[in-house]
C-alpha cells in the first residue's frame, strides 16, 4: 500500500493511461482526484474506482484553463487536506505539417500539452507537502518523432525540459519531478492516429498495456524513488530502437 491515505490528482485519468494510473493508486490506498474534460469518461473511472473498493472524486476540466485547474486542486485539498501526486497526463495531437497548421492550432496544443502541466504545478505545489511527487507523462516524441506532429512532439520536449528545472526548484521542498515517456500503449490516442490508420507510423514493434505505463507512474511517486528526480524513463518495450 504505497499510496495509502495520500491524495493523488491525475489528469486525463478518464481513459487510457490516465485511467489505469488512477486505479492503481486506488488499488494500493490512495484517494484519486480524477480529472477529465469528458465527463462521462471521468465518473466512469470514479465508478470502476469505488466498486473495487477505492476512493475517487471527479473533477470535470479543460485542462489548459486555469480557473478549471484551480477547481479541481481545490476539490482534492478540500477533501483530503492534502495533495502528494499530481500525474500531469492529459494530452492531445494534431496532425498537419506545420505550414498548414493555424497558429490557434499551434496554441491549442501548447496550452492542453504543456501550459496545463505549469499551471497544475504552480498551484499545485504549495499544497503539497514534504515527500510529494510529480510525475508528467512525455512521449518518445519528444526524442524521435516523425512529419505531421510538430506541436506534439514540442511540447513534450519542453515539458522534459520544464522537469528538469522544476526539479531543481522543488529540491529544497522536498518534492520530486518527472516524466515517463511512454512509446506505442493501446488506448484510443495511438488507434485514432492518423498516421497509424494509414500506415505511415508503422506500429510493428512491442505495444504495452496502460497498465504497463501506470506501473511505472507509481514507482516513480512512490517513496522508493526517493534518489530519482529531474530525469524522465522511457518506457516503450524497446520502440526508440525502431522508430
Ligand atoms: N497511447 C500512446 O501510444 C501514447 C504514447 C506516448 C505518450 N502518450 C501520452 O500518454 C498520455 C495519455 O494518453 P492516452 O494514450 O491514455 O490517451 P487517451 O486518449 O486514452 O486519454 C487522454 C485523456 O485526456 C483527456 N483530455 C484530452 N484533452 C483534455 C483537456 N483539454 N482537458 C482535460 N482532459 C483532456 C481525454 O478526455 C482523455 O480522457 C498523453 O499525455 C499522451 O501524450 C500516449
Amino acid at each position: 500500500m504505497r499510496f495509502a491515505n495520500k491524495v493523488c490528482l491525475v489528469t486525463g485519468a478518464g481513459s487510457g493511461i490516465g485511467r489505469a494510473t488512477a486505479q492503481r493508486f486506488a488499488q494500493e490506498g490512495g484517494r484519486v482526484v480524477i480529472v477529465d474534460l469528458n465527463a462521462n469518461n471521468g465518473h466512469e473511472s470514479v465508478e470502476l474506482i469505488t466498486k473495487a473498493g477505492g476512493q475517487a472524486v471527479f473533477a470535470q476540466a479543460d485542462v489548459s484553463d486555469s480557473l478549471a485547474v484551480q477547481a479541481a486542486i481545490k476539490m482534492g485539498v478540500d477533501r483530503w487536506k492534502s495533495l502528494d501526486v499530481i500525474v500531469n497526463n492529459a494530452a492531445m495531437m494534431t496532425f498537419l505539417p506545420v505550414v498548414d497548421l493555424a497558429e490557434a492550432q499551434w496554441d491549442h496544443v501548447m496550452a492542453v500539452n504543456m501550459r496545463s502541466v505549469f499551471m497544475f504545478c504552480k498551484y499545485g505545489i504549495p499544497h503539497m507537502p514534504p515527500g510529494s511527487a510529480i510525475v508528467n507523462t512525455s512521449s518518445v516524441h519528444a526524442h524521435e518523432s516523425e512529419a505531421g506532429v510538430a506541436p506534439y512532439a514540442a511540447s513534450k520536449g519542453a515539458m522534459e525540459a520544464f522537469t528538469r528545472v522544476l526539479a531543481l526548484e522543488c529540491e529544497s521542498k522536498k518534492i520530486r519531478v518527472n516524466c515517463v515517456a511512454p512509446g506505442a500503449v493501446n488506448t484510443p490516442m495511438l488507434w485514432n492516429n492518423p498516421n497509424v490508420k494509414d500506415g505511415e507510423e508503422k506500429i510493428t514493434g512491442a505495444v504495452g498495456q496502460p497498465a504497463d505505463i501506470a506501473a511505472a507512474i507509481a514507482f516513480m511517486a512512490a517513496p522508493e524513488a526517493r534518489f530519482i528526480t529531474g530525469t524522465t524513463l522511457i518506457v516503450d518495450g524497446g520502440r526508440l530502437d525502431i522508430l
